[in-house]
C-alpha cells in the first residue's frame, strides 16, 4: 500500500509564510490596511449581569474609572511601587518605541550566521527566560516544526528548550534529538545563577566542548545582565557572543527584549513585525478614553471580578498555536499578582479538549471564576469538511453550507462563551485576528501593561517575585550550595518538628 497522499487538501500555510519569511519575505506592518485587518479586539459583553449571585454590572467597572486613570497615569509617569531595589521596573513601557531597527538587523544578521552554522538551536533558560520565546515560537510555527525538512522550515535549524524543568528524562530525550548534529544554543539568564538553567547549560557546554573543543564557543550564545552575574563573568572569560537584558525589566515582560528576540530570529519569526506590533499598542493603550483603551477594561474588569470573590481566571483558547500564548499569562499574571494574598489563579486551557473534563466544573461547579477566551479568528489553514453519502453522523449541512472547520472552531468558544455566562460565569473576548507577529506584540503589550495597572490596583509592586526567590533559596539549601548550609540547618530543623505522615 503507497503512502496517504492528501487528495484535495490545500498546501500547509503555515510552511508557506515560514519558508517565505525565511527568504525575507518583509511584512506591509506600516501600511493603514495592515494594522486595520489585525485589530485586537476585546469583547467585555458577557462580562456584565451573569445570572446568579453577585454579577459584575456595568457601573462596577465605571465606579472604578478614577482609580484606573490615575493608575495609568501614574505608569505613564514611572511612579509608584514599582522598583526592585533602586531601579524602576518599568522599562518595558516605552521599550517599544526605543528599541532601534539597527539593533534588529544585528539580531537578525547574528541569528542567520549561527543558522548556517548548526542543524539544532537550543534556547536555554526557565521563567520570563523561556515562556515568551517558546509561546511565540509555537504560536507562529508549524505544530511539528522539528519533523518538518530545513526547506519547510524556511532555512531555520530545528528549535528545542531546556533549562525549564529539572528531568532527567526530558533532558535525556531531548538530547537523542540533538545527536549526530551541530548544535548552537543561546543561555539566557537575568541573575545568572538560576539553578535550572545553569544545570542545563554546564550539561550541554560540556558535552558541545568535549565534541568541538574551543570550536564550541562561537556556537554558544549568552543572554545575560549587561555587567553582572555569573553568567556575565563566564561571558567575560570565554569570549561568548552575548546579548544584554536591560536592569530595568523583568524576566516576564523581557520577551521584546534579546531575551526573545534571539530566539525568535533563530525560528524565521519577523522580529521587526513583531517589535510594531508592540508599538502599535503602546499606543493604543497610552489614550485617556478609558472605553476605547483595552488594556485599562481589561485591568479593571480582573480587579471587580477578583472583588467579587472570584478565584480563578480560565484562560481558553480555539487554537493549539496560542495555547501555549496562555501559558505565558500563566507567568505573567500569578508572578506579578500573587503576592499578599491578592490575585487570581490562572488556567490555560484549549478548547474543545478541555470542554470535556473541566468545562463540567466551569458550566455548574463553584461560581469562582472568570473566563478569558483567545479567540483566534483566521486561521492559516481552511479545511473542507466532506460531504458524506451516508450522512449518519447528520453533519452533511455543513458542507451544504460551504462550512469548514475552521467555522465550527469559532462556535468552540462562541458557545462556551454562552452558555458559561448563562451559568453564571463572567467571560470576555480577546479576538486576534490572524497568526502573526505583529498580533502577538500587540497582545503582549495589551497583557503587560494591563497586569502593571493591576499592581496598582491591588497595591502592590507587580514587578518583583520574593516568592519565587523563597523557593530558589530554599532549593540551594536542599541541594547543599555552599553559602545556605545555615538555611539548611534551618529546614532541618523545622522539618524535624513536623509530624511526617507517609501512607
Ligand atoms: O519573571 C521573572 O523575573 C522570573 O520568572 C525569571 O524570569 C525567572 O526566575 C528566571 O530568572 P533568570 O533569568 O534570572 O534565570
Amino acid at each position: 500500500m503507497q503512502g496517504l497522499k492528501l487528495i484535495d487538501i490545500g498546501a500547509n500555510q503555515t510552511v508557506t509564510k515560514q519558508i517565505q519569511r525565511g527568504q525575507g519575505e518583509q511584512s506591509p506592518f506600516e501600511s493603514k490596511e495592515f494594522k486595520a485587518a489585525n485589530k485586537i479586539t476585546l469583547d467585555p459583553t458577557y462580562i456584565f449581569d451573569t445570572p446568579g449571585k453577585e454579577p459584575i454590572r456595568k457601573k462596577t467597572i465605571e465606579d472604578l474609572v478614577p482609580q484606573i486613570m490615575q493608575a495609568h497615569q501614574m505608569l505613564i509617569d514611572n511612579e509608584g511601587d514599582i522598583h526592585d531595589g533602586p531601579t524602576p521596573m518599568t522599562g518595558w513601557h516605552n521599550l517599544p518605541i526605543k528599541i532601534v531597527r539597527q539593533h534588529l538587523l544585528e539580531i537578525k544578521f547574528t541569528a542567520k550566521k549561527l543558522s548556517q552554522e548548526i542543524d539544532v538551536f537550543v534556547s536555554l533558560g526557565i521563567g520570563g527566560s523561556y515562556l515568551g520565546i517558546e509561546a511565540t515560537f509555537q504560536a507562529l510555527s508549524h505544530q511539528f516544526f522539528n519533523q518538518l525538512s530545513r526547506k519547510e522550515r524556511g532555512g531555520a535549524p530545528e528549535i528545542y528548550f531546556l533549562g525549564q524543568n529539572m528531568d532527567p528524562d526530558f533532558f535525556r530525550d531531548t538530547l537523542d534529538m540533538l545527536a549526530g548534529k551541530k548544535v548552537g544554543i543561546n543561555v539566557i539568564s537575568k541573575s545568572g545563577t538560576t539553578t535550572e538553567t545553569a544545570i542545563a547549560f554546564r550539561i550541554i557546554q560540556d558535552l558541545m566542548e568535549k565534541n568541538w573543543g574551543v570550536s564550541a564557543d562561537k556556537l554558544i550564545l549568552a543572554t545575560t545582565d549587561k555587567v553582572k552575574g555569573a553568567l556575565r563573568e563566564l561571558v567575560n572569560k570565554k569570549g561568548y557572543q552575548s546579548f544584554e537584558i536591560p536592569d530595568n525589566i523583568g524576566g516576564r515582560f523581557s520577551v521584546l527584549t534579546d531575551v526573545g528576540l534571539v530566539g525568535l530570529a533563530m525560528a524565521n519569526i519577523d522580529i521587526e513585525e513583531f517589535a510594531a506590533g508592540f508599538r502599535h499598542m503602546r499606543e493604543i493603550s497610552l489614550g485617556n478614553d478609558f472605553w476605547q483603551n483595552p488594556s485599562l477594561v481589561h485591568a479593571a474588569i480582573r480587579f471587580a471580578a477578583w472583588q467579587t470573590g472570584k478565584k480563578i481566571e480560565v484562560i481558553a483558547t480555539n487554537a493549539m498555536a496560542l495555547y501555549p500564548v496562555a501559558r505565558w499569562m500563566e507567568q505573567l499574571f500569578p508572578e506579578s499578582e500573587g503576592h499578599h494574598g491578592h490575585g487570581l489563579w490562572l488556567s490555560p486551557s484549549l478548547y474543545s479538549e478541555k470542554l470535556h473534563a473541566n468545562g463540567q466544573m466551569v458550566q455548574q461547579g463553584e461560581r469562582n471564576i472568570i473566563e478569558t477566551f483567545l479567540l483566534l479568528l483566521d486561521h492559516d489553514n481552511s479545511i473542507k469538511i466532506p460531504f458524506s453519502e451516508q450522512n449518519l453522523d447528520g453533519l452533511n449541512f455543513l458542507p451544504k453550507q460551504d462550512q469548514d472547520m475552521g467555522f465550527v472552531n469559532r462556535k468552540v468558544i462562541e458557545g462556551p462563551a454562552y452558555a458559561h455566562y448563562q451559568g453564571g460565569v463572567p467571560n470576555m473576548t480577546v479576538e486576534i485576528p490572524r497568526r502573526n507577529a505583529f498580533n502577538l506584540g500587540q497582545f503582549y503589550y495589551l497583557m503587560e501593561r494591563s497586569v502593571a495597572i493591576s499592581g496598582y490596583l491591588l497595591g502592590h509592586n507587580p514587578f518583583i517575585q520574593p516568592g519565587v526567590e523563597a523557593y530558589k533559596q530554599a532549593m540551594f539549601a536542599l541541594i547543599n550550595k555552599p553559602g545556605f548550609e545555615k538555611q539548611a540547618l534551618d529546614i532541618k530543623a523545622k522539618l524535624d518538628k513536623l509530624e511526617r505522615i507517609r501512607i
